[in-house]
């Protein structure tokens, strides 16, 4: 079997460029393209755009050769290297079905220098048929095809950013070629960089058990939340009752609730699933429940802030309302569909004066396209009605948050061992928290 020794990575976002790095550092000649132009200057002037790459390590990448260029500079590059990933955004419409405009021009940049002999991997989380359908169909424009002059294949990514273990070497990757020799082929290049590949037996099963990872998270955390809902009637606190839960061995997966879901996958991919499964006339109805259920959290903010405020004879509309954290999970920089969009727009749509802190997400754009900077941490711990906590980045002081806020919400827990006074702090899925005694604060 041919053993391919160059990779041209097209996409050099969250996954792309992590891939396209563990590539070079493992001795292959690598060639990465993006179509933004501001993203391929960024990385050529050695700033990395993504938490998980420091400056460092790109250097080091850019000065023993590794090449990044643009979509123009591509087409001989790539017609050069044995095998193209491709690693580009796999996102939604307004009205939730997929967008494969990316995926399509990526096919399309790959099909101008498509030769006998090449592998192209696609990378980009999707629904099962995509790989062999309007991918392999873009490239075989070319007049090659698949199975008799180029080999391809699907190999779904499992990094977590914000979690270096997630980008070892040693977490098991998938692999579904159109042919067993595609499969055996990428299985081999994949192993360059991570020491435990698995076969399966076509794209579409590599596509669909991607699917099944994330989809599994999404149902998990919605019924996490549901339960938060019910635990704040029931006046059980939900937290206590998941870790409960999670001191049994075996059969149980701890999720915890919080003001929803964010990110590029967990409130994206589960549609890609439905919407395939409704060309079989097959409702995904799990899906669709779960998508409901986050979707809702927000709303479910907003209205434990009315009530935090109405305790202390306050309004929402007129009220300083400070959010601390707004990234989609706490310690990364990202804010793709983070809930604190629409926490904050929903707040603002209520006549709440809005502000927020967060260290590692200058500028948010709200769910209805305004955008806000990030205040100072004491403007919005000192001089609000209501800090509401949407995520907890281990860099903030949570002690002085607790010790200086006169009340706030809390979605995700972080009031865990803080709380000073009565009725200071409001819990999702829990109610009002009771102060912690004293040798517990910090
Ligand atoms: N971010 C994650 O944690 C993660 C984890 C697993 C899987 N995925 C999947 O991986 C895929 C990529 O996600 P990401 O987070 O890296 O996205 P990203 O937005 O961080 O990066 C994508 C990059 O592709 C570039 N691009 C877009 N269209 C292009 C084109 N036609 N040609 C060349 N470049 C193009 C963009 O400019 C961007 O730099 C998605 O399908 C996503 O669902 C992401």
């Amino acid at each position: 079997m041919k053993e391919d020794r160059s990779v041209g990575v097209i996409g050099l976002g969250y996954v792309g460029l992590p891939l396209a790095l563990a590539y070079h550092e493992a001795g292959l000649t690598v060639v990465g393209v993006d179509a933004n132009p501001k993203r391929v200057e960024e990385l050529n002037a050695g700033h990395s755009p993504i938490d998980d790459v420091g400056d460092a390590r790109l250097n080091a990448a850019r000065q023993s050769g590794i090449r990044f260029v643009g979509s123009e500079a591509a087409t001989a590059l790539l017609a050069a290297v044995d095998a193209i990933i491709v690693c580009v955004p796999t996102p939604i419409t307004l009205s939730k079905d997929p967008d494969l405009a990316p995926v399509i021009s990526a096919a399309e940049l790959a099909r101008r220098s498509i030769r006998p002999g090449h592998l192209v991997v696609l990378q980009s989380t999707t629904f099962p048929g995509t790989t062999t359908g309007p991918f392999r169909a873009e490239l075989e424009r070319s007049g090659l095809a698949a199975g008799r002059d180029f080999d391809l294949a699907f190999a779904p990514e499992r990094v977590n950013p914000g979690d270096p273990a997630s980008a070892s070497r040693g977490v098991p990757r998938l692999v579904g070629g159109s042919t067993p020799e595609a499969t055996a082929r990428a299985k081999k290049l994949f192993e360059n960089i991570n020491s435990h590949v698995v076969p399966l037996s076509s794209p579409d099963a590599a596509e669909m058990a991607k699917l099944l990872e994330n989809v599994f998270r999404n149902i998990n955390i919605a019924f996490v939340n549901q339960l938060a809902l019910l635990c704040e009637r029931m006046g059980l606190d939900v937290w206590e009752i998941i870790d409960a839960a999670a001191t049994k061995p075996f059969g149980f997966m701890a999720f915890r609730p919080g003001p929803g879901v964010g990110g590029h996958c967990i409130p994206v991919d589960p549609y890609y699933l439905a919407w395939r499964a409704r060309e079989f006339d097959f409702v995904e109805r799990f899906i669709e429940l779960a998508g409901d259920i986050n979707l809702a959290m927000p709303r479910h903010v907003v209205e434990l802030a009315a009530e935090a405020l109405n305790d202390r004879g306050k309004a929402l509309k007129g009220a300083r309302v400070g959010v601390l954290g707004v990234a989609f999970k706490p310690d990364v920089q990202d804010a793709r569909n983070t809930p604190a969009a629409d926490v904050v727009a929903l707040l603002k749509n209520r006549g709440a004066v809005v502000s927020y802190h967060d260290p590692l997400v200058p500028e948010l754009r709200d769910a209805d396209g305004t955008i806000h900077r990030s205040v100072a941490f004491d403007a919005v711990v000192d001089g609000s009605d209501l800090v509401v906590v949407v995520t907890a980045h281990r860099s903030l002081d949570w002690s002085a948050v607790y010790g200086r806020a006169d009340l706030i919400v809390d979605t995700v827990n972080s009031s865990r061992g803080r709380v000073r006074r009565d009725r200071q702090v409001f819990r999702l899925g829990a109610g009002w928290a009771a102060p912690d005694a004293a040798d517990r604060l910090d």
